[in-house]
Formats: structure tokens, sequence, C-alpha cells
């Protein structure tokens, strides 16, 4: 297909070449408006691997990205917790931002964040791709056309398996320090910002969570029970040590319909009076190998935040909406840390 050269084309620097970078290489080379001008890794030996790959530059120093006028975005995909602060030297150098999720692993990081980027006046989107995936776009229209009814219950699963290799594979993964926390935190975040998206915000919640399987500081097994402040209830479960790992579901419940995403597909949609639906096939959405996703959502994601950048607008994942499905989980460490119900008004 021919480019398009009549739009600007923005110029994308990648922080951080490892697991997750391909896929957003992949997505920004499917964007016209898009090209990826030069990657940085503190490993010089990841950068330039990676670089020679693809035929890009490269450096270890984030100071050449930011000093580089044909850098308009800073796409940070390092390990959580240090998205913020490269986010901030990213934002204060006049670079709009996208971070991985999550945020960061901190409400206070985060909301530094947040307000940086807003007092230099540039766009940040948070990556949050599944809520790309055309079966969350049907359940939000579906949800949004009042098929369902009242909701009265919203419950996410993710019982996926990680192996010890896995946490083995990276020095911050599974730490308190970089990863945050465990199996809410790194995976179950996913489904938690799909569920928050549909059902709204949270009253309170009960929580449990343990390190059961794994030689980590962090949680591989948790369960919550929660309500809503519309009043529909929620029940959430997370594992990364169930073998060898199911997909991942959100199940939405109403006075007259019940919906399923189970992994990426739309696994069950039935309405009153009408004919239940299922979507054939789909990925298992990373249940046992976190490379098995889908990198179309990516590229979906990538599209609204050149919007957002073009029409000097959030992009539908911005800062804020990143930061609720952060607050819940830090809530969720909290409640099971006192062994308590936790008020998220309380809570921020
Ligand atoms: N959206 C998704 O589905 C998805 C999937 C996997 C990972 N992630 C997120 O992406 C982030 C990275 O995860 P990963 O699995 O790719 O980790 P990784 O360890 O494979 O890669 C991180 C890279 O960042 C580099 N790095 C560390 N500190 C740096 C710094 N200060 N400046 C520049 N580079 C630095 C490391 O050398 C490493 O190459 C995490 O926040 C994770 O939660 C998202």
């Amino acid at each position: 297909m021919e480019r398009n050269t009549s739009k600007k084309r923005w110029g994308f620097a990648l922080v951080g070449t490892g697991v997750i970078a391909p896929y957003h290489l992949k997505a920004l080379s499917s964007i016209d408006e898009c090209r990826v001008v030069t990657v940085c890794d503190t490993d010089s030996h990841k950068a330039r691997s990676f670089a020679e790959e693809h035929g890009l530059a490269w450096t270890d120093n984030l100071q050449t990205i930011l000093d580089d006028p044909q850098v308009d975005v800073v796409d940070v995909t390092v390990p959580s917790g240090l998205h913020a602060g490269i986010g901030i030297a990213a934002a204060l150098a006049g670079k709009h931002v996208m971070v991985e999720k999550p945020i960061d692993i901190s409400l206070d990081k985060a909301d530094r964040l947040i307000r940086t980027c807003r007092d230099t006046g540039v766009i940040l989107g948070v990556i949050s791709q599944n809520r790309f995936l055309d079966s969350m776009q049907t359940l939000y229209r579906t949800v949004e056309s009042g098929a369902l009814g009242t909701l009265l219950q919203g419950d996410a699963a993710i019982k996926w398996h990680r192996t010890q290799a896995y946490y083995d594979s990276g020095a911050w993964r599974g730490t308190r320090e970089l990863d945050g926390g465990g199996a809410f935190m790194n995976q179950g975040i996913h489904f938690i910002d799909l569920l928050l998206s549909i059902m709204g915000p949270v009253k309170w919640l009960q929580a449990r969570c343990k390190t059961a399987a794994h030689r980590i500081e962090v949680e591989d097994i948790g369960m919550v029970l929660l309500e809503f402040e519309s009043g529909a209830y929620g029940v959430i479960q997370a594992s990364t040590a169930f073998f060898p790992g199911l997909p991942a579901r959100l199940e939405i419940h109403g006075t007259r319909g019940s919906a399923r995403i189970e992994g990426e597909r739309l696994a069950f949609l039935h309405v009153e009076g009408e004919d239940s639906r299922q979507d054939p096939g789909g990925a298992a959405g990373g249940a046992s190998d976190p490379k098995a996703i889908e990198a179309t959502p990516f590229e979906k994601q990538y599209r609204d935040f050149i919007a957002a950048i073009e029409e000097k607008r959030d992009p539908i994942v911005s800062g804020t909406v990143a930061r609720k499905p952060l607050q819940l989980i830090l809530a969720i460490y909290e409640s099971s840390r006192l062994q308590k119900p936790v008020e998220l008004a309380k809570f921020s």
C-alpha cells in the first residue's frame, strides 16, 4: 500500500528493547503517520542488536533521545518502576509520552507523571491494548446500548502460569522495587482495567494475596471480593502459579444479558430475546506464554494516541484513566496486608 505523504510523520524513540518492544515496533511500523527513529537501552548490547535487526539508530543514553529534534514521542518499554521517571524526563524535554502498563507502581509517581505531562502540554498515553480488541469493542457497544440491562456483577479471572525461568529472566521481575507486585500488578492489570472500564469505580474491596509457588518477592495468587459504586458486585482472581494457565476471563452479568470475554475473544454474549453468539477462534492471550499476545490491538491504540496528539485531546487510555487500575491494585495489596476491607475513596 502507498504511504500517505501529505501528513506529518511522528518520530518515535523506543526506550527499552526487551520482550514487549518488538510489539510496539510492529504496531508503529504499520501506521503511516509514525516512524521509529531510534531505540535506547541501558544495556548497549541489547540496544545495538535490536537496532541492527530492524535497521534503526540506537543509543544507551536517554539524553541523546531527549536532545534529538527528530523524536516527537518517547515510548517507554522499560521495567514498570522506571516508567514515570523516564516519562517525566521526556515530558520536560517537550516529547509526548507513551508508557507501558502499569503507568508506574506507586500513585505518587503516577501523579507526578500525569502532572508533568499536563504542565508541559504533552500528551500522555498508557498501553492497555486489550481495550482495542474487536471483542471488547463489541462488548462496550453492547453495554452502552443498555442491552444487558442493569449490571449486577462484573468478574475477572486471570488464572495464568509463569515459570520460575520467566521470573529469573530479568532481575526486575517479581521484585517489589521494580515490578511493584505480581499476578495483579503485572499480569492481572490488563483485565482489571477492562473490568473497571465497564463497571466503573469500586466502592470497597476485601482481598487476600500470597506467594505460593515461585521464588519471588510478590504475590503469585490472590482473590478479591468487591462492590462497585453502582452497587454491583465483583470477584477478581489472579495467579501466575496455575499450571498450565487458562485464558483470562471477563464476565459481565446484567438483568437482561451476560457476556464473557475469554482470552482475546468474545466467548459468550446472550441478550434476552436475541440469539446467543460466540466468536470462533482467538488467541489465549498470554495464559502460559507471555509472548502469545495479539499485535493488532497495539496498532489500534497507537492510532488513537496519534489522533489525540493531532486533536490535542486525551487518548482513550490517558494517565488519569490508567491510574485507576493502579489504585485498585494497591488497595488490593493494602487490604491483604491489613486483612480488612478497604474503602477506595480513602485510598488515593
Ligand atoms: N502490554 C503488554 O501486553 C505487556 C507485555 C509484556 C510487558 N509489558 C510491560 O512492558 C514493560 C517491559 O517489560 P518487558 O517484558 O519488555 O521487560 P524486559 O526486561 O524484557 O525489557 C526491559 C528492557 O528495558 C531495559 N532498561 C532497563 N532500565 C532502562 C533504562 N533506565 N533506560 C533504558 N532501558 C532500560 C532493559 O535493559 C531491558 O532490555 C513492563 O512495564 C511490562 O509490564 C507489557
